[in-house]
């Protein structure tokens, strides 16, 4: 395609898209005049417009009014900033033809999402000035809180700040649990900007800034500077995203009222749990409900950050007391919606199970680049470890320095396991993650499974000066051990063949077939062994796979002898075969 046909589809598309105004009003304005009298005027909180699956993303500079009446040069999706809102349903594909219409390069990158190398926005994908790229993958994972932003070669800080980021919520009518949808159900995406610069989102980190990171003294909601929403008397569930480039924040009602923590950044956890406080780090999300029952009409509560000690020197400083969003109680509507005891049981990582431990010490050193991860720093070009897909890892991430480190993966979900050798987490750290803090001198480890694609992923601190400055690693998810491929010819059926030998000491291979689902081209496959009391023995495989035959070996050596079950899980089909293991 020519790029005259481009841009040319690009402002058609434009005309047929009709896109809503930039910035969209949550609060009726009528109500304001109340309010000024309640509690003292502020913005109603905007949510950027809805992004169906499929669609055209154009990214360029674009002038909003983020402060009232006060024009704000930002980098905009659509004209909208924040980016449109992506919202999706588990099993669903998303299509984005993605125009560059910035002067230097960009990509995109589907924080938390679980998709191909191709897909995922790595910087050495980057998407030319003036080009376009086709980012479409189905949503295989759990529902949950996700959000989307650069991921460019040294311009991600300053891309993201200049408000090039957005929400990606994805949805699961099989995780409904009666929770506050609609209007209740409330995303909140939280970046600090520096009241000095106001209008303005000038971005010129120096040297200090890139050691800290850039931080600002006044917090925007969904790009809302003071924002507040208008609320009912009842259970709402909010959404919040940290996406600053590099604050933390401790996040507290103003009146230190209890919230229910339901998600962590991979979806809603097994149960909901009661917290005052909790701390968010760049990257990371959290969900909780919040009952405003309790409060009367024309009461107002803040969501603030409260103030912390940390050893930052700079005149922009974490741990400062801030502001994020004042809920202003109005009416009496019931959401409908309830705290369940319980969400679906999370399987928990067996760390008796790990087969490789992976060590990262983070350091921070007096030349550029300042920032290390072994002594690396990045280099696009450069693979920095291999593996295997289906291999249980225990990561280990010492902070050998006086910051704090976000540290991310992409292409996974992992689960925290300990911090400084304690396995008693807090909340926000137990259940699917994929960004997690590393406090100062902290080590922290996870326990990470490749399940879903092989390929180059990154590993880096979502400080993002720190990661413009290198802190960042390039790793490939290579062949499972254990699994092989037998022919690439697309079989006619589903099959799992009888395994061989059989009866077996103490190894046996099985075989299996998957076939072409319509449309689709990766299926995903589980192939698990049970016990005879129907106890889970061993996952054989747990990914997707693309039509073939395969092979797996079981070796049971640590196992009794007895009869076992293996079952081949795809989609709505499974077959199971009978399996005697004789000692
Ligand atoms: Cu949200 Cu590689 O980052
Ligand atoms: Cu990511
Ligand atoms: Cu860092």
């Amino acid at each position: 395609m020519k790029r005259r046909d481009l841009l040319l589809m690009v402002l058609q598309a434009g005309a047929i898209l009709t896109l809503p105004k930039p910035l969209q009003f949550f609060a009726s304005e009528k109500k304001n005049a109340l309010l000024t009298e309640v509690t003292g005027g502020g913005n109603p909180l905007r949510f950027p417009p809805l992004f169906n699956n499929g669609g055209i993303m154009t990214l360029a500079q674009s002038t909003v009014q983020v402060w009232p009446s006060q024009n704000t040069q930002v980098i905009a999706i659509n004209g909208s900033y924040p980016g449109p809102t992506v919202r999706i349903q588990k099993g669903q594909t998303l299509i984005v033809n993605f125009f560059n219409n910035l002067n230097e390069e960009a990509t995109v990158h589907w924080h938390g999402l679980i998709v191909p190398e191709s897909m995922d926005g790595h910087p050495k994908d980057a998407i030319m000035p003036q080009s376009s790229y086709t980012y479409t993958y189905t949503v295989l994972q759990r529902a949950g809180t996700y959000f989307y932003h650069s991921h460019a070669h040294h311009l991600t800080a300053k891309h993201v700040f200049k408000g090039f980021a957005g929400f990606f919520i994805v949805t699961d009518p099989a995780e409904n649990f009666n929770l506050p949808s609609g209007n209740y159900d409330v995303p909140l995406c939280i970046q600090d900007h520096r009241i000095s610069d106001i209008p303005n989102f000038n971005y010129a980190p120096g040297t200090d800034e890139m050691h800290w990171g850039y931080l600002g003294d006044t917090v925007l909601v969904n790009g809302t500077p003071d924002a507040y929403l208008e609320v009912s008397r009842t259970l709402y569930r909010f959404r919040l995203v940290n996406g600053s480039n590099a604050r933390v924040y401790k996040i507290a009602f103003s009146d230190n009222s209890p919230f229910n923590i339901i998600a962590t950044d991979g979806g809603l956890k097994d149960a909901p749990v009661q917290a005052t406080q909790l701390m968010l780090s760049p990257g990371e999300r959290v969900e909780i409900l919040f009952d405003f029952s309790s409060y009367s009409i024309n009461q107002s509560v803040t969501l603030q950050s409260l103030a912390f000690s940390h050893g930052g020197t700079l005149p922009y400083k974490q741990g400062i007391p801030l502001g994020i969003i004042r809920f202003d109680v109005v009416n009496n509507i019931s959401s409908g919606g309830e705290i369940p005891a319980s969400f679906n049981a999370i399987n928990y990582y067996n760390s008796n199970e790990v087969v490789n431990t992976r060590v990262f010490t983070l350091s921070m050193v007096s030349q550029a680049p300042f920032h290390r991860i072994n002594d690396l720093t990045f280099d696009m070009k450069r693979i920095d470890w291999q593996t295997p897909q289906l291999a249980l890892e225990k990561w280990r991430i010492i902070n050998a320095t006086q910051d704090f480190h976000p540290m991310h993966v992409h292409g996974v979900l992992w689960q925290v396991l300990s911090r400084n050798g304690n396995t008693n987490l807090p909340p926000c750290d137990k259940g699917w993650k994929d960004t997690v803090l590393v406090n100062p001198t902290e080590t922290v480890e996870v326990l990470v499974r490749f399940n879903d694609y092989r390929g180059i992923y990154l590993f880096h601190c979502h400080n993002l000066e720190h990661e413009d400055d290198g802190m960042m690693l390039n790793f490939r998810v290579t062949e499972p051990i254990g699994i092989k491929q037998i022919s690439s010819g697309v079989p006619a059926e589903f099959k799992l063949h009888q395994n061989y030998p059989n009866p077996f000491n103490p190894a046996t291979k099985i075989r299996f077939d998957i076939t072409s689902v319509e449309s689709v081209r990766v299926v995903s496959a589980r192939l698990i062994v049970y016990d005879i009391t129907g106890k889970e023995a061993a996952v054989l495989y747990d990914g997707t796979l693309k039509p073939g035959e395969f092979e797996v070996e079981w070796n049971a050596s640590s196992f009794p002898s007895g009869v076992y079950f293996c079952k081949l899980i795809t989609g709505s089909f499974t077959q199971t075969i009978k399996m005697i293991l004789a000692k």
